[in-house]
Formats: structure tokens, sequence, C-alpha cells
């Protein structure tokens, strides 16, 4: 047990040296007129734990600031636009070639996130078309289908809590009613596309709004005493419940035997707020935020699935101080303007590059790259390398590695040939590219190997950026 650990340990630090396996994202919005250049948020994210990047748009400098970087992007469709993409499969197209297209496979784009809480948006002068959010939805995945970025890049839209009846108990939570029809459509489509179900969860305004009513270490993801489900789940924080309430709904639409994975698109606690707010203060957000990165990091899942990982994005990077609505909204952030941060919290990464230790956040530290851009390149294992180092190789990239195996499992289009090596290779050059091509993302312990020649056959295609 002890040896397998450690043999991870020394594969994750050869092969990830920035991390890239940490599950931690956040949301960077833009809403401030004091904020630091794309480019230099980059440099600062590159050298910390967060692997992933959520955005409220498709801003260009944004896009090209994480070029190269490693770091994975969400970018959005804004909910002004759905109505637009939904109109027609061209105007899907004319969306994906002048916003996307543009940056891509230098930016390495994973989601795009079709309107923000848009079934649940309460802002009068857009009324919303539930319709439109569906038909978006398939258009652009239609797009990216026929472009062949189908499993790069999925198609979601993040939920605001309300979009359910009820939330507890957590077993018997069901979306609201007139939801329903719209999120059967929604759920299907997400698995039909292996695309995750996005949940905005705030613990922070449920307890501001009940303050006598729940426990703040319940609130703040300690170990309250357990609040009992019927069903016999007991819940210590409110996130895992409000995590859990929507897996139930999701299986009361009768997709229980298909896999949605729920993935928290927003979570997070204000180091401030209105008079009345007494909880937005900066020790309970440093304390939130710090237990929501382990969290994130580690795959303890929730009491009704205990051992699956749950993505979270945390809200958020910034203060940002032009957004709109009471004064914790502006004040959600990790890091003020000035690149200082709110309260401390680690974000060291602990398998980063030498420059990722003990590192002070901040703005002023350079951040080398060494990425490899250029021709098509693709990552296989060596001929002869040794097959116990293989075996651990390909547990970790389809494990904490986060590659998708599904295409070498029985029935996948590179199942067969059914061989240690060839299955491995197929692993490694997904995590390769998933992971920006730098040459030590394909070294595994040397069992590695560059090559120039596309080792896709059949129907089985090894991908590439
Ligand atoms: C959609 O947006 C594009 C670009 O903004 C515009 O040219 C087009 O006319 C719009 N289409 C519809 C149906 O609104
Ligand atoms: C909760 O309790 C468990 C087990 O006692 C412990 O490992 C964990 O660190 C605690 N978490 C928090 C947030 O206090
Ligand atoms: C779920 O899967 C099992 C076994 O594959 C099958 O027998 C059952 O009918 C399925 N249930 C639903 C609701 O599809």
């Amino acid at each position: 047990m002890i040896r397998i650990f450690f043999l991870f340990l020394s594969l994750a630090q050869l092969v990830s040296p920035f991390g890239k396996v940490s599950g931690v994202g956040i949301n960077y919005g833009t809403l401030g007129n004091n904020l630091p250049s794309p480019k230099r948020v980059a440099q600062l994210l590159q050298s910390t734990l967060i692997d992933k990047v959520k955005i409220y748009d498709t801003n260009p400098d944004i896009l090209e600031a994480f070029s190269n970087t490693g770091i994975d992007l969400i970018v959005a469709v804004e909910n002004y636009h759905v109505s637009n993409i939904s109109s027609s499969v061209p105007a899907a197209d004319d969306w994906f070639a002048a916003r996307i297209v543009p940056f891509i496979p230098a930016t390495s784009i994973v989601a795009i996130a079709v309107g923000n809480e848009y079934l649940t948006n309460d802002d009068d002068d857009a009324k919303l078309d539930h319709n439109a959010l569906v038909k978006a939805m398939q258009n652009l995945h239609q797009i990216l289908v026929s472009r062949g970025l189908d499993r790069k890049i999925k198609v979601t839209t993040p939920h605001s809590m309300a979009v359910l009846a009820s939330s507890f108990p957590p077993s018997s939570s069901t979306f609201a009613a007139t939801l329903l029809p719209t999120m059967t459509e929604i759920v299907g489509f997400l698995a039909d596309t292996g695309a995750p179900f996005m949940v905005n969860a705030y613990p922070y305004f449920a307890y501001r709004d009940n303050p006598g009513m729940v426990n703040i270490q319940y609130a703040l993801l300690g170990n309250a005493t357990g609040v009992r489900d019927p069903k016999g789940y007991t819940y210590t924080n409110m996130l895992d419940a409000q995590i859990d309430a929507v897996r139930s709904a999701i299986v009361a639409l009768g997709f229980g035997n298909r896999t949605v994975e729920i993935t928290v698109s927003e979570s997070g606690w204000p180091s401030k707020g209105e008079a009345g707010e007494t909880a937005a203060t900066p020790d309970n957000a440093k304390t939130y935020v710090s237990r929501l990165i382990e969290r994130a990091q580690s795959s303890k899942g929730t009491p009704m699935k205990p051992n699956e990982k749950v993505e979270i994005f945390v809200f958020s990077l910034f203060n940002e101080n032009k957004k709109q609505g009471g004064a914790s909204e502006r004040n959600f952030g990790m890091f003020n303007s000035d690149g200082s941060q709110v309260y401390e919290v680690d974000l060291s990464c602990q398998f980063c590059s030498k420059n990722g230790d003990d590192n002070k956040m901040g703005f002023g530290e350079k951040v080398s790259g060494g990425i490899v851009r250029g021709p098509s390149v693709w990552c296989v294992a060596k001929p002869h390398a040794d097959e116990k180092v293989i075996q651990a190789v390909l547990d970790f990239c389809c494990g904490p590695g986060g590659v998708d195996c599904r295409e070498i499992y029985e029935r996948g289009d590179c199942y067969q040939p059914d061989k240690l090596h060839a299955h491995a290779s197929y692993a490694m050059n997904a995590y390769y590219q998933m992971h920006g091509r730098n040459y030590w993302n394909c070294d595994f312990k040397s069992t590695g190997l560059v090559t120039f020649s596309d080792p896709s056959y059949g129907k089985c295609r090894y991908s590439q950026q």
C-alpha cells in the first residue's frame, strides 16, 4: 500500500509540474474597473494549484492570455445571446467561428456554459424562453460534432439552487414543477453528451437568510453535528446536502442509470457585506474557501456518493467593484484588484515545478513556461517500457490524471488490441494533449515517447490539440 502511494507521488511529480490534477477551478469575473490585465492573471494562476478557470463570456483578451498555459478554460454564452444561438445551427456556428475558433487549440477550452442561471433569471427586461436554452445547447453541440470537437469541448449550463422545488431533505428533492419538462431535456442532453450538470451552490446565502436556523459550522463546511436525512444519510455540512439534493432531483427525472456528473460551478463566501451580514467576514471567508479547496482536491464525494469526486469552481478570483447587488456581491474575491490576497489561503501547488513551491501569492513573480507548440505531436508508451511502470502510469492517467478512458474499456473504439501497452499509449497521449504538450507531460518515469506520426488506427482516434 505504502509503496504504491509513493510511486503515485513520484509519478505525479514527474508528469504534473503545474499540479494539473488538483481539480480546483476558479471563477474569473471581470465586473471591476481596476482589475489586472488577463495576461497577469494567467501568470498568477500558473503558479497555483488552480487548473481550471471559468469565465462569463468569451472575452478575447482572456482567451488569448490563457493560451499555452496548461490551464483549462470554461467559456460562456451570455444570457442575452442564448436566443440568437437557439435560432439556428448556422447562428451557433457564427458564434463559435467568431468567438472560439481563433483561439483553439492554443487555448484549452473544455466547456461552454450556455447562459448562467438562465432558468431562474429574474431580470424582468429579459423574459427568457426556456426552450431557447435547450435549443442553443443542442445547436452548439451539433457544431462541435461537425467540427470533431465534441469530446474535448462539453456543452452545459449552470443552474442556481432555485431550480429545485425544495432542497431538504436531500433525498426527496425534486426540480420545480414548472421546470420539469426543460430539466428533463437538459439532463437527457447532458447524459447523452457526457457533460456535467452545473450548479451554483452557496451555503452562505442560506445561512444569511436564516441565521437562527442554521449552524454556522454546518454552513462553513465544518464538522457540524449531523443533520439526518430520512433515507439514512447524515450530513455534516450544507454543501454536501445541496449537492445530494441536486442528485436526487436528477434521479427523480428517471435518469437513475445514466451517469450525469455534478459540478459545483460556483461556491464561495464573502469577506464583507451589508451591515446585517454578520457572517461575511475575512475569517469566515478564509475558513470556507480553504475547506472548499481542500475538499475539491479530495475524492471524498457526498453521503449519497461517497467516492465520487466533485469538481468545484471557487467564486471567485477577484473582488469586483462594479458588481450589482448588496455589498457582499462585490466581496467574494480571494484577491484584491492589486493582486494581494483578501485573506490568506494556501494556493501553492504541491506538484508544481520549482517556481511553484513556497510561492508567495501576488503578481510580482515571473513564471516560466516552456510549452511546446508547433506541428502535430503525440505521446505514446516506449515499445520496451517496463510493464509494471506502464500499468501504474495507466492507472494514474485514468484516475487522478483525469483522462477520459472510456475508449479503452470494453466496447470502446480503442479497446482492441487489448494490450497494456496500447491502452497506456492512448491514456498517456490524452493526458499529454490535455495538459499542454509540455515535454515533461510525456515523461511518465521515462516510459513516454513523443512522436510525430499519428498513432490513430481504424476507429480509434488519438486526440491532438
Ligand atoms: C445573431 O447575432 C449575429 C451576430 O451578433 C447577428 O449578425 C445575427 O443577425 C443574429 N441573428 C439573430 C437571429 O438574431
Ligand atoms: C472533520 O472530521 C474528520 C474526521 O474526524 C477530519 O479528518 C476532518 O479534518 C474534519 N474536517 C474539518 C473541516 O474540520
Ligand atoms: C438500470 O439498469 C439495470 C441493469 O442494467 C436494468 O435492469 C434496469 O432496468 C435499468 N433501470 C432503468 C430505470 O433503466
